[in-house]
């Protein structure tokens, strides 16, 4: 049986600014603040901020158009929004799997994204307690690898980013996550401006600029352009369905077009705007970029703890870091949430409570990967947390991705892509139409395809 189209009490964003904001809010995160600095550092600086824009432009713009306008069409949860879609198109109800895949997604992307975020809040609040301030190196070292040790701080810190989570998604959408977004974004939008107006006295400033747009060809290699590409999913969050929930609380009047562009400038300018500040307060240290995910946690304090008003810079920081992880994770429960709730009739309340324990509880085997199963290697290579991360961002994330992009390109009616799009001009209709049919989905197979070779290729 199909459900009906219409749920009696579904609540609407308030304005197509609140849905650009909580969008904005899903899509800056710690992709912006802790990971997309250290790729960039490790990855060649300019020569990956280019390919960057490339593949945001060309394969991730298409696909977020996509998810918005699958969700605004099906006005459902994802996975009855999909399958309302199928109907209306007479495609085969299996569609719908893609919500389910999401749905996956969605649970093991927030069950690590919690534990890092709880670093985040365990070093919020060791710098303003200045716990961090003065110590050598080598000390704020041991700092980092003592809090990894220990399972204890590291659970807590992620017991509490799930409670902040679910007590946003349980409030709903107005109440909950429009109104977090409407403080959490312009919170983070200021803090982002002090740090920067802080890099640009430190007198490296400028080294930090040609760093990021020190283009060097010979750098572009296939791993750059692999990272490149995994990284535009995460960063605007799409192949998982955040974006396409989001998108069914919007009304008609809104252009997605509009709502889309705005999302992917924002995002682009929390991460620039992250790099162009933490780089030069790292060069004025004499500390190098180029040192992988330990950059924001065992690097970046070491400049904290030497400088002046170092404990607050270094608060501020963090406190940009939980912003920007809170309002992110928000949208990797939302669905789930939405899905039980409309699905399934459970209550918002219970359902929240349900996802938290969920994310929480996997969340554990991301903690003990870094102390007491720390030997523990899927294939003998990869700890918990690696597995987990990797598997969801690099493998799972781009079939999600392959996947809507095949099913807004090929199956949808070309009229019901066109109508929700609405775009003024029928050439921009058909650039996205080209992009989504084809190179957003070769695109993703070479991102996919590439480990694999890798793989076979090492094997042999
Ligand atoms: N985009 C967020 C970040 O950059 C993470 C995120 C939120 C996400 N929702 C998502 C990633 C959905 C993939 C899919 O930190």
């Amino acid at each position: 049986m199909l459900p009906s189209f219409s749920s009696p009490v579904r609540s609407k964003w308030s304005s197509q600014f609140a849905f650009i904001l909580v969008s904005a809010g899903a899509a800056i995160g710690l992709g912006n603040i802790w990971k997309f600095p250290y790729i960039l550092g490790s990855r060649g600086g300019g020569t990956f901020l280019v390919l960057h824009l490339v593949f945001i432009t060309l394969i991730a713009l298409p696909v977020l158009l996509a998810e918005l306008l699958m969700g605004r069409r099906g006005h459902q949860n994802i996975v009855t929004s999909i399958q309302l879609l199928s109907s209306e198109t007479n495609a085969s109800p299996r569609w719908q799997g893609i919500g389910w895949l999401c749905s996956i997604t969605l649970i093991l992307i927030l069950s690590f994204y919690s534990v890092v975020a709880g670093w985040a809040l365990a070093y919020l609040t060791y710098s303003w307690h200045g716990d961090l301030t003065g110590l050598s190196p080598l000390a704020i070292e041991n700092v980092w690898q003592g809090f990894l040790a220990n399972p204890v701080a590291m659970l807590f810190w992620h017991s509490i980013f799930i409670l902040m989570v679910m007590g946003v998604v349980a409030k709903g959408i107005h109440q909950g996550i429009e109104k977090a977004s409407k403080i959490l974004i312009p919170v983070l939008f200021m803090i982002l401006i002090m740090l920067l107006g802080y890099a640009t006295g430190t007198g490296h400033f400028l080294e930090g600029i040609q760093y990021l747009f020190d283009i060097q060809l010979e750098k572009i290699t296939p791993q750059t352009i692999v990272a490149a590409m995994g990284h535009a999913f995460f960063t605007l969050s799409i192949g998982a369905g955040s974006l396409l929930v989001y998108s069914s609380y919007s009304s008609k009047s809104f252009s997605l077009g509009e709502v889309a562009v705005s999302v992917v400038l924002m995002d682009f300018l929390a991460s620039t705007l992250t790099a162009v500040s933490i780089f030069p307060i790292l060069f004025s240290h004499g500390l190098k970029p180029e040192t992988g995910p330990g950059l924001t946690f065992e690097i970046l304090p070491i400049a904290f703890s030497t400088m002046e008003g170092g404990a607050f810079l270094g608060g501020l920081f963090f406190l940009l870091s939980v912003c920007a992880a809170w309002t992110s994770a928000i949208s990797l429960a939302e669905p789930l949430v939405a899905l039980l709730s409309e699905r399934y009739k459970v209550k918002r309340i219970k359902a929240t409570l349900f996802i938290g324990f969920l994310a929480w509880l996997l969340g554990i085997l991301s903690i003990l990967s870094f102390n007491l199963w720390k030997s523990f290697k899927i294939f003998g290579k990869w700890t918990l947390f690696v597995s987990i991360s990797d598997f969801s961002s690099n493998i799972l994330l781009p079939i999600g991705g392959l996947l809507i992009a095949i099913f807004t390109g090929w199956i949808l009616h070309r009229r019901i892509t066109r109508e929700e799009l609405a775009f003024q001009n029928e050439s921009t209709y058909k650039a996205w139409r080209f992009l989504i049919r084809w190179v957003s989905p070769l695109g993703i197979l070479i991102i996919l395809l590439y480990p694999v070779y890798l793989f076979i290729r090492g094997y042999f």
